[in-house]
C-alpha cells in the first residue's frame, strides 16, 4: 500500500514539474516588460508644512508612488504625524538641517549641531535608522563631506519650483528633462508644486516609469551608497 501511494505521489509531483515548466515557459512577454520599467525618484525638501505636506502624501499613496524628504528639524514639532506617515506609506526620510542654514564653510560644531539636532528629531518619532543629508542648497565644501556618517544627495532635475510657483510650468520643465535614474528636486511647501508632482507621477507612470526613494533607486541601478558622498543622479555620482 505504502509503495503503490509513493509511487503515485511520485507520479503526480513529476506532473507538477511539467506543468511549472510549461508555465514558466509560456509568458515571454513578462521579463520584457519589467526590464522597461524606468524608476526616477521625486525629493521633496523644506517641509514638513501641515496642508501641503499632507495633501502630498494622500496623492502619492492614491498613485502608489514613493518619494524621499528631507525635512527641517524645527518644522517637524507639530508635524510629527505626517513624519510617521512618510515611514509608514513607504517613502524615505532625509536630514536638511534645524534651520535650513548654508553648511559650507561653517565649523564643524555648527554642521553637527544643525545635523544632530534634525536627526534626533527624526529618530524620536521614527527610532534608529540612516537618515541621509541635503545641505540646504546642496552646498558643502569638500573637506566638510567626510565628517557625514550617511550619504548626501544632490538632484539632477531641478525645475526651480520654489521660483516658479505655477504647477503647469514646473511640470513642462520637469517632463522636457527627465530620464530614467533621475533625482528630481521640489518643494512641498508649496501648492503648486504639490499640484505638479501629481501631475509629473500620472504622466510618467502612463509612460512606465515607477516612483521610487533614493536609495531604492540607488539600490536599482546596484550602486552602494557610501557615507559623506553626493548622489546626484542614479547615473552619476558627483565624488
Ligand atoms: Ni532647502
Amino acid at each position: 500500500m505504502k509503495a503503490r501511494r509513493a509511487a503515485f505521489l511520485g507520479i503526480m509531483a513529476a506532473v507538477l514539474l511539467i506543468c511549472c515548466r510549461e508555465e514558466s515557459a509560456l509568458p515571454a512577454v513578462a521579463p520584457a516588460e519589467i526590464s522597461e520599467t524606468k524608476y526616477v525618484a521625486l525629493t521633496f525638501d523644506d517641509g514638513p508644512r501641515a496642508n501641503t505636506t499632507g495633501r502630498l502624501l494622500d496623492g502619492l499613496r492614491e498613485r502608489g508612488a514613493s518619494a524621499t524628504f528631507f525635512l527641517i528639524g524645527r518644522q517637524i514639532a507639530g508635524n510629527e504625524d505626517l513624519v510617521l506617515r512618510m515611514k509608514v506609506e513607504g517613502h524615505q526620510v532625509g536630514n536638511h538641517t534645524w534651520d535650513h542654514v548654508t553648511l559650507q564653510g561653517k565649523p564643524a560644531a555648527v554642521v553637527q549641531k544643525e545635523i544632530c539636532r534634525t536627526d534626533n528629531a527624526i529618530r524620536n518619532i521614527l527610532g534608529d535608522g540612516s537618515y541621509w543629508v541635503r545641505p540646504p542648497y546642496g552646498l558643502l565644501n569638500k573637506n566638510q563631506r567626510c565628517c557625514f556618517s550617511t550619504p548626501l544627495v544632490h538632484w539632477s532635475v531641478d525645475p526651480e519650483d520654489w521660483k516658479l510657483k505655477n504647477a503647469k510650468k514646473v511640470v513642462d520643465a520637469v517632463l522636457k528633462k527627465v530620464q530614467p535614474g533621475n533625482i528630481i528636486l521640489l518643494h512641498d511647501i508649496y501648492a503648486t508644486s504639490v499640484d505638479a508632482a501629481f501631475q509629473i507621477v500620472d504622466t510618467l507612470e502612463a509612460e512606465g516609469y515607477e516612483f521610487v526613494t533614493v536609495e531604492e533607486l540607488l539600490a536599482l541601478y546596484g550602486i552602494t551608497p557610501q557615507a559623506g558622498v553626493f548622489y546626484t543622479d542614479a547615473r552619476e555620482i558627483t565624488e
